[in-house]
């Protein structure tokens, strides 16, 4: 049996090295490149294929994969949106993710951007390198009286509210699905817009769906309270990024934390010269103000997410292979 895998990175090496060792009778081939038309030939012979990218993957590549006999694709990490999944049915492919390899990972990125916005360190590092260490006027705000609003309560949203809780927020939640420990805590609103109205904080834990790009736009953040913070750890085109600047332009918008943004695979993941050479003004935009923070969708960057998306996606390809039927398997027919 042979797996070939796509865009495995130095620090994912170690990991694969070790389910290597623990499975001897699979032969893994791998390369530091992207899943294209181009790339996807170096499958041949292999009878999966595990991948990771950002970027949207092409039918011209999911293609040539089934002209090489492959039915079976793994990708390392939980959202699926980057796939096209009537491409996926009709080349007969069976899509494995890996749904929770560690919601800590970007549950704790997204309450460490809450807790930097509130603090001001970026306009305090600003000060610092000016030479200024005074205290005004960059007073902060103390996480136990915010009230934040958490969209989504799958796995990394519960984790958020976990983690929030501790730092005595106030939490309204809003989720499609209504999940019973949060509801036997009564945290849950009926409507986007009661949550909107109530939250000083507001942070987006949704997959994207066609349903739901550009969720955060004028009309809502227009019934947000004044000086509210966004902070986005999910998908950047779940925000409307010309909303987003009007409103931090006005000041209804106080602040905002983004690991992701519409149109970031422009910008994310290469190393520019400076920031003021990154072909994206949006982003370049954003990026400069003292009170958004951006990381480049690293909200997932762990030791243990990495050793556990490599453990699982292989696993699961290996069982596919087998002819077993994992329970991450994507449904495609959605
Ligand atoms: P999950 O499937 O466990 O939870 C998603 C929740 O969203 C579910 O409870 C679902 O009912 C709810 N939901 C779906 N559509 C909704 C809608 N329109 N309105 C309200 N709620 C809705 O997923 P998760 O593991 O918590 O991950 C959430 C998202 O985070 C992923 O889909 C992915 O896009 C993103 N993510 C980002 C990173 C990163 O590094 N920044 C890493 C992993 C995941
Ligand atoms: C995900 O797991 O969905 C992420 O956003 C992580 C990223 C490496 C694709």
């Amino acid at each position: 049996m042979k797996i070939f895998a796509y865009g495995i990175r130095e620090d994912e090496e170690p990991s694969l090295k070790k389910w290597e060792q623990a499975n001897p009778d699979v032969e893994v081939g791998f390369t530091n490149n992207m899943l294209t038309a181009d790339s996807a030939r170096m499958a041949e012979g292999a009878d999966g294929v595990v991948t990771l990218q950002t970027a949207d993957y092409t039918r011209e590549a999911l293609e040539v994969l089934h002209n090489l006999g492959i039915k079976y694709i793994s990708i390392r990490n939980v959202g699926v949106d980057n796939f096209n999944f009537q491409d996926l049915n009709d080349f007969g492919f069976t899509l494995t993710n890996v749904p929770v390899y560690s919601p800590n990972a970007i549950a704790e990125h997204a309450v460490l951007l809450m807790g930097r916005l509130l603090r001001r360190t970026p306009e305090f590092a600003q000060k610092i390198e000016d030479g200024d260490f005074t205290w005004a006027p960059t007073i902060g705000k103390e996480y136990r009286e915010q009230t934040v609003g958490v969209i989504g309560t799958g796995h990394i949203g519960r984790v958020t509210m976990q983690i929030l809780k501790g730092f005595g927020c106030k939490i309204v939640a809003y989720d499609v699905y209504h999940n019973p420990e949060i509801e036997k805590q009564g945290l849950y609103v009926d409507t986007l817009e009661e949550l909107y109205k109530q939250a000083d904080i507001i942070t987006l834990h949704v997959p994207l769906f066609d349903s739901n790009k550009h969720m955060i736009n004028d009309k809502a953040i227009e019934q947000m309270k004044d000086g509210v913070y966004i902070i986005n750890c999910a998908r950047g085109e779940l925000i409307d990024t010309d909303a987003l600047i009007k409103g931090l332009d006005s000041g209804k918008v106080a602040g905002a934390g983004l690991d992701v943004i519409d149109n970031e695979n422009s910008v994310f993941g290469k190393k520019w010269s400076s920031i003021d050479n990154i072909p994206n003004e949006k982003i370049r935009n954003l990026a400069k103000r003292l009170n958004v923070i951006v990381t480049p969708h690293s909200a997932f960057y762990t030791e243990t997410a990495i050793h556990n998306m490599i453990t699982t996606s292989f696993d699961s390809n290996k069982s596919l292979i087998e002819g077993l039927r994992p329970d991450n398997i994507v449904d495609t027919n959605k």
